[in-house]
């Protein structure tokens, strides 16, 4: 037996094993087998499969394989039980997720013990913060369920949402999932990853003690053939999906066209950015949160640090120092820092990668178990382009890279196909607030990693995904706006008169790229006849390529991002006083296009003009309410370059109601005009002209639509694309957008009222703004 002496002299740590009985004691009340939680009780288990413990290897359960029937009779549950759940109202509702929220509270301890067994997380996470983090999840969307009704008039729950989450996070992933879909009054069937189903069909038992109404919440379990399933199922409405990029693709792939809502939750490869006055000790110390909280299999795990020049050999000297400190053993060992990783396969893929790199690979020299285990490791020596420095490892690698300057930092921070988070170290507030909106990730944390909270949003830009998760904008994700909009019928193209008249001398409309009229690439025009047969002029026939022209332009003129709001309002008034100015040559453009009166298209117009120029310095962000010493910042960024097709109902009105809201938020953008009626928008260059506007910041393009929305919605530097168009396009928009995930707004063949509210406010407003969560602690 170990002497008190010696233990003094090592001050080594003893086991502090958690108990795993009562956890066990619940899998053995199952008799070890599970089916599918459908309609408030158990499915009678069908083909099984086995749940594994990562640190022993041995069964803890099995569980059913959900097929496309099980899936289909979930989804069927949801349904039947949707209508009546939202006519309860917010205020009901939220008492069941307060129950909910007390009841992951009084059942922590075992959900704890579930998890770390489960997944091979340390029990020290699981219990200090997967299970505060998931019950404050459900406390605050009782909240919003509660203010809803009063907060969000005209806007309904979407129906049944599919949620499908993966392995890391089983349970929180689950409740960022189920409280706002539930809040919202929507009904649910989550799919568990293969690896962690457990936690979430203790879940479902306890919900029953919570009063939740059978079929409000449906779990089946199974592998990505399953989740495959639940996606395609044409009766659900609303995808909320987090894992790998990979699927996140197929998901956006499988969903184009449907009209299903999708929130996505990618990967990252997450800048950590330590500049040579950051306090050093903090940062080391940070870094162990970042890169070994549960292992490195975190989608935000700050696993790219990049560290200052000077400051980088003491840096690293220190931070190996930590890393052969730290434990690495039985995740129900509460003293253990580093648990297992959650499968083999996961295992011999870090195994391959790391084996793979051309980098100086050093491991901690910490004891390593045998089994599923993987030493914290740190790779040096890589540049930017290396395939560790780009690809997401998932497991507990960080990769190091030094830095000179704040725009180098800059420069390598945003060099990634991601974009969910990043740190940044520094004792200077003023530098980290200048470096916050530079780095492209929906997530910033100052002198501090990896902080979460149910008020504040969190989700990713590029291919991290789009959608946010948290506060009213994630509760957003899960409703929609009243408004009963009908069958778009698109405008009957004129054909060319057998007796055209034509007068004046011919005017040929070019394209607008970098604030200068261009030609056409292909050199062709199209003749705008009236309804009356009069040759209204020509417009350019753009291709692929001057489509190519216009993003690039776009994307020289981001500048605009950085122009003050006051700025922008006072191009955007002045763009309207300009219309006005020439209203009567407008108005009557409008009625030899459509044969309408366009008087009050015109004013309509004007009024948009003012209406976003308004808007520009006053869609302001937030201070979220995080119940911690810090402020969390949610800033309204813009998205970047949005492509959009524009309507062909109002052709000045809709061009101008599409571009206003995107520029008014710091946007450029591509817009194609109107197809039928294009000369409204070509007639508006000489508006742009006049009215200081950045070249570059308004691209028009004119052309099919059919031929133009394919090279527009696939273009990998574009941001987000819309589409108002009068031709079938919604389905082959959301295809291509897949390719970078960008965002995407498409109307599914549904018209809108561009005179009315619908055509103009916040909802355009959220479209063209990405959220930026700025996490800044503050104390001693
Ligand atoms: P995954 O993306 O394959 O799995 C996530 C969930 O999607 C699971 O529930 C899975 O069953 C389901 N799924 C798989 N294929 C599907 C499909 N075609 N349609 C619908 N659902 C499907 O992630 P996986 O294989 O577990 O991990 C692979 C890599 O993904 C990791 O090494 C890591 O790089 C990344 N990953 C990222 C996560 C994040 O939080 N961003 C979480 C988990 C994994």
């Amino acid at each position: 037996m170990t002497s008190v002496r010696e233990i003094f002299d090592s001050m080594a740590y003893g086991p502090a094993p958690e108990s795993n009985a009562e956890a066990l004691a619940w899998i053995s009340a199952h008799q070890g087998r599970f089916g599918h939680w459908i309609n408030g009780a158990f499915t009678t288990p069908g083909r099984m499969f086995d749940s594994r413990n990562p640190a022993t290897g041995h069964v803890l359960a099995t569980v059913s394989q959900g097929t496309a029937e099980d899936v289909g009779k979930a989804v069927a549950a949801a349904r039947a039980a949707q209508g009546k759940w939202a006519q309860m109202g917010g205020a009901a509702r939220a008492r069941v997720l307060y129950a909910l929220a007390r009841l992951v509270q009084k059942h922590a301890r075992l959900f704890a013990v579930l998890e770390s067994m489960d997944s091979g997380k340390p029990i020290r996470e699981a219990r200090d913060i997967d299970l505060p983090l998931v019950a404050r999840h459900f406390y605050y969307h009782a909240g919003l369920a509660q203010l809803l009704d009063s907060e969000q008039p005209g806007f309904a729950p979407l129906g049944v949402c599919a949620a499908v989450i993966p392995w890391n996070f089983p349970l929180l992933m689950l409740a960022w999932k189920v409280a706002p879909a539930l809040a919202a009054g929507n009904t649910v069937v989550l799919k568990p990853a293969e690896y962690t189903p457990l936690t979430a069909l203790f879940f479902a038992e306890i919900s029953r003690e919570a009063g939740l109404p059978k079929g409000v919440l449906n779990i089946v379990t199974g592998d990505g053939d399953t989740g495959a399933a639940l996606v395609a199922h044409p009766d659900v409405n609303k995808i909320a999906f987090t894992g790998s990029t990979t699927v996140g693709a197929k998901i956006r792939t499988a969903t184009a066209g449907s009209g299903k809502a999708l929130t996505l939750e990618l990967g990252g490869k997450s800048p950590y950015i330590v500049f040579d006055d950051a306090d050093i000790d903090s940062a080391v110390e940070g870094l162990v949160d970042a890169i070994w909280f549960n292992g490195g299999q975190v989608c935000c795990a700050g696993s790219r640090l990049l560290v200052q020049e000077g400051i980088a050999e003491r840096f690293h000297a220190k931070l190996k120092r930590r890393m052969d400190g730290l434990r690495i053993g039985d995740p129900l060992d509460k003293c253990i820092d580093v648990g297992a990783i959650v499968d083999p396969v996961q295992l011999a893929t870090i195994r391959g990668m790391v084996e793979g790199s051309e980098g100086n690979v050093y491991h901690a020299a910490c004891a390593v178990p045998e089994g599923c285990y993987y030493p914290p490791t740190l790779i040096t020596g890589l540049n930017s382009a290396s395939r560790l420095m780009q690809e997401e490892i998932f497991g507990p690698v960080l990769v190091s890279m030094t830095f000179r300057t704040p725009a180098e930092a800059v420069e390598l921070a945003n060099d990634s196909r991601y974009g969910l988070a990043a740190s940044i170290w520094t004792e200077n507030v003023n530098l980290a607030l200048d470096m916050a909106p530079k780095v492209k990730a929906g997530v910033i944390w100052v002198n501090a990693t990896n902080l979460f909270d149910a008020a504040a949003a969190f989700g990713g830009v590029r291919e991290s995904g789009f959608g946010r998760e948290g506060g009213w904008e994630g509760l957003m994700a899960y409703l929609r706006p009243v408004t009963k909009a009908k069958a778009l019928v698109a405008p009957k193209a004129v054909p060319a008169p057998a007796e055209p008249v034509i007068e004046g001398i011919d005017r040929t409309a070019k394209l607008y790229i970098g604030g200068k009229q261009a030609r056409p690439d292909g050199g062709y025009a199209q003749a705008i006849w009236s309804p009356k047969g009069k040759l209204l002029g020509h417009v350019g026939l753009g291709n692929r390529k001057d489509i190519r022209n216009a993003v690039e332009a776009a994307h020289a003129a981001k500048g605009w991002g950085r122009a003050t709001g006051h700025n922008r309002a006072q191009i955007l008034y002045y763009m309207g006083e300009n219309l006005s100015a020439r209203a009567a040559e407008f108005a009557a453009r409008i009625k030899d296009e459509t044969g309408r009166d366009g008087g009050a298209e015109v004013e309509a117009s004007i009024n948009r003009l003012f209406t976003y120029a308004a808007w520009a310095d006053k869609y302001d962000g937030a201070v979220k309410q995080v119940p911690m010493r810090a402020v969390a910042l949610a800033m309204n960024e813009p998205v970047g370059v949005i492509g959009a097709l524009c309507p062909d109902e109002a052709p000045l009105l809709g061009f101008v109601s599409v571009m206003a809201p995107a520029i008014a938020m710091g946007n450029s953008c591509v817009l194609v005009p109107s197809q039928s009626a294009p000369l409204s928008a070509t007639d508006f260059y000489q508006v742009l002209d006049t009215s200081d506007l950045p070249g570059g910041v308004v691209n028009i393009v004119t052309g099919a639509h059919q031929e133009l929305a394919k090279p527009l919605a696939g273009h990998l530097d574009v941001d987000a694309v819309w589409s108002f168009s009068s031709t079938s396009l919604s389905a082959m928009i959301e295809t291509e957008a897949a390719g970078n995930l960008k965002r995407s707004w498409v109307n599914h063949g549904r018209s809108r009222d561009w005179f009315g509210a619908a055509g103009e406010g916040r909802e355009f407003l959220r479209h063209a703004t990405e959220i930026k969560t700025i996490w800044v602690p503050y104390g001693e």
